[in-house]
């Protein structure tokens, strides 16, 4: 069983990953897609009582909110790995601007994750952690 963390600012390349590498064996939990802060909870711990692996494709961006899903899912025996979208504002924003729809955020969004946002490090309690870097290509960070 695994919980796969993502993090990374708007327009990074969560969801795209997600899609690419984890869509026919992790389950999504996903804040735009879910809306509210309640459904997300209730599908977090349905996962974890199910042992079913899934992926918490949020921003993430802050070591507090990260620590609070990492000992849950520990407790658990839930193995963390997270993938850090280690993606420039620039770029962020460039990609953002190709979107349509609802699918585009604010550029403030962009800017204030950025600013909020505090590299994940293996301390934190991950068992593996990746770092997806600009070009997509992923590296392991450690362990
Ligand atoms: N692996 C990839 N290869 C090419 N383009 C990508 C890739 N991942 C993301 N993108 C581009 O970046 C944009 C934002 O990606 P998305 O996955 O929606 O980010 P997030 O979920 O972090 O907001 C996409 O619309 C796409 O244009
Ligand atoms: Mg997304």
């Amino acid at each position: 069983m695994e919980l796969v963390l993502f993090i990374g600012i708007p327009g990074s390349g969560k969801s795209t990953l997600y899609a690419q590498r984890f869509l026919n064996t992790h389950v999504r939990i996903n804040r735009d897609m879910l809306k509210t802060e309640t459904r997300e909870r209730i599908l977090f711990d349905a996962c974890l009582r199910a042992k079913q692996p899934f992926v918490l494709d949020n921003t993430n961006v802050t070591r507090d909110k990260r620590a609070a899903y990492i000992a849950q899912a520990k407790q658990a025996k839930f193995k963390v790995i997270g993938y850090f979208l280690d993606c420039p504002v620039e770029e962020a924003l460039k990609r953002n601007e190709q979107r349509t729809g609802k699918a585009r955020v604010p550029n403030v969004a962009i800017y204030t994750m950025a600013k909020k946002l505090e590299a994940p490090e293996i301390s934190e309690g991950f068992d593996e952690l990746f770092r997806v870097k600009n070009d997509f290509t992923i590296e392991k960070i450690s362990s």
